[in-house]
């Protein structure tokens, strides 16, 4: 079965619909068919100011959602990034093939340090080769990601060919594994700006584990346009658009047919049946995060099995990659 690898940060107290649609469900579909390796990027939830007992937390209710929306910790390999130290290991190597120009040039970079207020750490600056690491150390072929991960990909793409050019073929080239309807959710309060942890306002992002009467008063809130047609287009549109893209992808319903059944009908109206489809997803959800938090015992006995497994794969690569660079067995 072919590999997949992705990655999550655990900067949040919650998964938004942005990381959901975009990502962890191609996740969860990919684990019938392929070999799915999956973790928390707790690594690199420390390139920026964090308080230890949060991250801890914020570790264990990434992992608890992944299950809760249905990993399957007996098909996929799920573990946490700090748990498998050849990640740092090969992210040393591969930093040592980055150029310094070449990283400077990541547009996630140049953003959040430009946000950032205090010190922007060198860590933020080398994260996107750490995650070239973290994807090569497995050779996976493809890496489901949303939209903004597609530069990092790159990145990985170029680092591992160059590995490759200087010491032998080690490395296949990882695929971007991007579905288009859902490649980039946007903020509902700023449809132009995507759905995010760090960058969005509490109001422009639905939480997964957020209360029910949360999510329905921020989707009832979110920022549409002067007209009162509800038509898909992200141009003039992209409010209406947004929400009509999140509505499809949770139900399964077309945006074409969702746009003939809402004919004639007024924007409160979807979002009324948008808040109840999230309300009746997300619930479960919920349910399902809490009784594992109330025993972190056994989450904690799932991570540690799939940091095994993990290590059994990178432990691999990293002798293959350390005996080629030239270092002694
Ligand atoms: P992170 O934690 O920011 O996001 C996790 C996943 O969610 C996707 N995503 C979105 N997709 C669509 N619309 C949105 N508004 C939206 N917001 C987030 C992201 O694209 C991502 O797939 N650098 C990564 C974590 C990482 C990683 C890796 C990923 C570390 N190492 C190796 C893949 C492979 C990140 O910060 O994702």
């Amino acid at each position: 079965r072919p590999r997949v690898l992705s990655g999550i940060q655990p900067t949040a107290d919650s998964f938004h619909l942005g990381n959901y649609l975009g990502a962890v469900r191609q996740w969860v579909a990919l684990q019938d068919t392929h070999d799915a390796f999956y973790f928390i990027a707790d690594l690199h939830a420390i390139t920026v100011e964090h308080d230890p007992k949060l991250l801890r937390k914020r570790t264990r209710v990434s992992a608890a959602q992944l299950l809760a929306l249905g990993l399957d910790p007996a098909r996929t390999t799920l573990f946490v990034q700090s748990q498998v130290p050849e990640h740092a290991e090969l992210g040393w190597v591969m930093q040592c093939l980055t150029g310094f120009g070449e990283a400077g040039r990541m547009t996630q970079f140049k953003d959040k340090s430009a946000k950032q207020g205090g010190m922007v750490s060198v860590g933020l600056f080398t994260y996107p080769i750490l995650q070239a690491a973290d994807i090569l150390v497995y050779r996976p072929e493809f890496v489901p990601v949303g939209e903004d991960q597609r530069q990092h990909l790159e990145l990985t793409r170029d680092l591992a060919q160059r590995f490759n050019t200087r010491f032998g073929k080690t490395f296949p080239l990882p695929e971007p594994y991007i579905l288009k309807d859902t490649a980039k959710i946007y903020d509902l309060q700023e449809p132009q700006a995507k759905m995010s942890k760090s960058a969005s306002s509490p109001g422009g992002i639905v939480e997964l584990l957020d209360d029910p009467k949360v999510s329905a008063k921020k989707i009832r809130s979110a920022v549409t346009d002067a007209e009162r047609e509800i038509r898909f287009d992200p141009e003039a549109k992209p409010g209406v658009s947004n929400l009509l893209g999140i509505y499809s992808a949770l139900t399964g319903r077309t945006v074409d047919d969702l746009v003939n059944a809402y004919d004639g009908k007024g924007y409160g109206d979807l979002k009324k049946d948008l808040a109840e489809a999230v309300a009746d997803f997300a619930g479960p959800v919920r349910d399902t995060v809490k009784s594992y938090m109330d025993d972190p015992a056994e989450l904690d006995k799932i991570l540690a099995s799939g940091a095994q497994r993990a290590r059994e794969v990178a432990a691999a690569t990293l002798a293959r990659v350390y005996d080629r660079v030239g270092f002694l067995k």
